[in-house]
């Protein structure tokens, strides 16, 4: 066992609904085959466990791992490609560099880079959005393994519109999918996500083949894209003969609780109704959106349909992988949208990058805060002395205030240590925590 001593931040309850922070300053986290099995204020803890290792991280701050609900891996090398809407950016950057991944060793070194970057910004669980080539995707999972993150993800199929070699037929979709299944969805930390990329590269018969392997792969999940550019959305609707973008995934039976449509800039209120009704969640991906130009989230429409948000850095398009700047960019997004817009705290920005993510995946039970029960999944933030983000958090007015300067100031190089059930997979980059 090992009892952490941090000052704890996280979010037990939405925002949305009431939910405040939770702040803990000297709290003591004891820790026993990475499940928390007690938690309470440092010094009635200790007496109560004094002979077990304690983990001194007051200095910064402790929070729980960040989810990421939607990003690509083979995207890693071309992070920063602005300038472009959606389809031409596919065509111009994203399409090329996926191609490259037929070659699996090429593969293997992109999904090194990949989960280094998902590691170093302190993300602990991710749905990632994965390769059209079933070896590629191998190599993803082997990569999620070896670090011990949690990650689900799957082969992305498509049978039409894309450059060749990037598709596939709706049985062969099928037969890959399941084997690497077979291969890996309830292995360690990993599941399988069937993944056709969007429905304007999808025929009806493969978002069929989709049903029937969400079918044999008992606990899969479902991602893909949704109504994030207009001018795709108007495609979209000429293909499935007027059908809503929403509808091209609901009639095959594609969405549940246990599916996730990242981006949805342009629902209409019934598509809306639709993804309340399945409990299918929407990832968000602000940085993505205004590097695209997509549009601005119009999150209070989400909430008050009763549509589940998270989010998600979609890296390529996403500027970066960390979910502090995600999460100031949602807070920009709204500002920026005026009336129609949600005003968000400090508060809502940790719920939406940690327990909302985990309520998304369908790992609320295990993810997401720290409390009693949960798996120790958490991120010590501790920026080097003199840098603005020590020193806003020396100074801040309140707890709500030092969340603030984290989102507003955070970068992966203040994530001081990373922590995976239990398993520390990572060390700060300036300095290592210290064991008394
Ligand atoms: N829609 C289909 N493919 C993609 C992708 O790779 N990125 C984004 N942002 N949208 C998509
Ligand atoms: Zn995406």
């Amino acid at each position: 066992m090992t009892l952490f001593r941090a000052s704890v931040l996280d979010t037990p309850a939405s925002p949305f609904t009431g939910g405040r922070l939770r702040s803990d300053e000297d709290c003591g986290l004891l820790v026993e085959q990475g499940v928390i099995v007690a938690r309470g204020p440092f010094e009635t803890l200790r007496p109560a466990h004094p002979d077990e290792p304690v983990l001194d991280l007051r200095e910064g701050v402790l929070l729980p791992g960040m989810v990421d609900t939607h990003v690509h891996f083979p995207q890693v090398r071309i992070i920063g490609g602005l300038g472009l809407p959606l389809l031409d950016w596919l065509d111009q950057c994203a399409l090329p560099e996926e191609m490259r991944l037929a070659d699996v060793d090429h593969a293997r070194g992109v999904a090194h880079d990949f989960v280094a970057g998902l590691v170093d910004a302190g993300t602990t669980t991710a749905l990632v959005f994965g390769a059209h080539f079933a070896g590629a995707v191998d190599a993803m999972f082997e990569a999620a393994d070896q670090w011990g993150l949690r990650v689900t993800t799957g082969l992305v199929t498509s049978d039409r519109l894309l450059p060749e070699s990037l598709l596939t037929t709706p049985e062969r979709a099928r037969v890959e999918s399941c084997e690497l299944a077979g291969r890996w969805h309830g292995k360690g930390r990993l599941r399988y996500a069937v993944t056709p990329r969007f429905s304007l590269s999808a025929s009806d018969a493969l978002l069929e083949s989709c049903a029937q392997t969400l079918a044999e792969v008992p606990g899969a999940f479902f991602t893909s894209h949704v109504n994030e550019n207009v001018h795709e959305i108007r495609e979209v609707a000429s293909l499935f003969d007027g059908e809503a973008y929403v509808d091209t995934y609901d009639r095959r039976g594609l969405l549940t609780p246990r599916s996730v449509l990242a981006h949805d800039v342009h629902p209409t209120d019934r598509e809306l109704a639709t993804l309340a009704a399945r409990g299918t969640a929407v990832a968000h991906c602000p940085t993505s959106n205004a590097a695209l130009g997509s549009g601005l989230f119009p999150l209070r429409r989400h909430v008050e349909a009763g549509v589940r948000v998270a989010l998600g850095s979609d890296v390529g398009a996403g500027t970066g992988f960390s979910l502090f700047k995600e999460g100031l960019q949602a807070y920009f997004a709204q500002q920026l949208l005026g009336e129609q817009g949600m005003p968000l705290t400090s508060a809502h920005l940790l719920w939406l990058s940690t327990a909302a993510g985990a309520d998304a995946l369908g790992m609320a039970d295990e993810v997401g805060v720290l409390s009693v029960g949960r798996q120790f999944d958490a991120i010590w933030v501790l920026p080097e002395p003199g840098d603005p983000l020590a020193v806003g958090l020396a100074n801040a007015a309140s707890a709500d205030d030092a969340l603030s300067k984290v989102f507003a100031l955070g970068t992966s190089s203040d994530v001081g240590g990373v922590w995976v059930g239990g398993d520390q997979i990572a060390a700060g980059r300036w300095r290592r925590p210290r064991h008394r």
